[in-house]
């Protein structure tokens, strides 16, 4: 049941019991089942919201009641791109965060050109700073009323460099990024969720492979990964009174930018260096999908969507 059939369901339920006492009080039976559908109609069409689609097509829609609305942060490119894209075509309103404007901008034209009706809104964001996450919530607020989807996806993965060598602000920035950025979006959403009606939601995190064993050469993208991990079962736990479920998608060797050097060869845990396969993302955002299209009370705590070849069950 989608969260507005649940509100309507929540409503008529309770607008049958008012109502009932309207037919009691009023002067005819007629009058007062008329006044029940009346009510049962309008409480049933669902609430109806203004919000715009973005820089890239600027004007204004009215949300149809029907739809879910997801924020998406680094969706200007690999997975967040794929999965805004999967996202939009199963029906969701798609907020996409991230750095860089014109990267939005683009993404938000090319999902309006395959789906001119889509609800796509671009938001600037730096999930390393509370301001700016804060202001990006605060949007989805004014903009939906509502959130029912957080995927925490914008990473920065910095490798290659010998543990001793990791520069503060290479550390910093990778836990800055990943780690607390996930945990600052996940507040903000907490405090839209917990208010909501019906309260609740779903927050997807995305770990890695990394999140269970390092690859050489990588403490602060590993360590930021084993963080998420913990950040997602607390998440689940804390979500628990209010609805709000939480899962972590670990992904190995999705063909991104950020993965380019793995068709070219990467550091192996035996000193070598060896090329490895890498997967579609569209693969991964299908995964996403699922995760997000199940039921409030099921979750998938974890899923690995791996190269079925890559050099991760058996490494060491
Ligand atoms: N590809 C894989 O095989 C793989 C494997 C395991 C885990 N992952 C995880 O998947 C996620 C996405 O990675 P990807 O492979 O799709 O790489 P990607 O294309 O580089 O995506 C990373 C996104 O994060 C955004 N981002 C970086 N810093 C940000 C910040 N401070 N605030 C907001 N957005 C920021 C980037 O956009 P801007 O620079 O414009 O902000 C970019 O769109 C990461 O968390 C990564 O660790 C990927």
């Amino acid at each position: 049941m989608t969260w507005t059939q649940r509100l309507g369901a929540e409503h008529v339920r309770s607008s049958y019991h008012f109502n009932k006492r309207i037919v009691g009080s009023s002067q005819t039976p007629r009058e007062g089942l008329f006044m029940i559908r009346a009510l049962e109609q309008w409480f049933s069409a669902g609430p109806t919201r203004n919000f715009d689609h973005g820089a890239a097509a600027g004007s204004n829609s009215v949300m149809t009641g029907t739809e879910k609305v997801a924020v998406i942060t680094g969706a200007g490119s690999g997975i967040g791109r794929h999965t805004a894209f999967a996202l939009m075509r199963e029906g969701y309103a798609v907020v996409l965060a991230g750095r860089g404007a014109e990267r939005l901008r683009r993404t938000v034209e090319d999902m309006k050109g395959e789906k001119p009706a889509a609800r796509v809104l671009a938001a600037v964001t730096d999930v390393t700073k509370p301001a700016s996450v804060k202001a990006l919530f605060d949007r989805i607020r004014g903009e939906f009323g509502r959130l029912d989807l957080l995927f925490n996806n914008a990473g920065v993965f910095r490798s290659g460099v010998p543990l001793e060598d990791v520069t503060f602000e290479d550390w910093n920035a990778v836990i800055g990024t990943n780690l607390t950025g996930a945990f600052l979006c996940t507040q903000e959403a907490f405090r839209i969720m917990k208010e909501q009606t019906p309260c609740g939601g779903r927050i997807i995190n995305n770990g890695s492979v990394s999140a269970y064993v390092p690859r050489p050469f990588s403490a602060a993208y590993t360590a930021s990964k084993h963080g998420i991990t913990g950040l997602t079962k607390s998440t689940s736990l804390d979500g628990r009174p209010y609805d709000i479920a939480c899962g972590q998608i670990d992904i190995g060797n999705a063909a991104t930018d950020a993965t380019e050097r793995m068709k070219h060869g990467v550091p192996q845990a035996n000193g070598t260096i060896a090329a490895e396969p890498t997967i579609d993302p569209a693969d991964v955002a299908r995964a996403i999908v699922y995760m997000a299209s199940l039921p409030p009370d099921a979750n998938v705590q974890f899923m690995t969507v791996m190269a079925t070849k890559m050099p991760y069950i058996g490494r060491g």
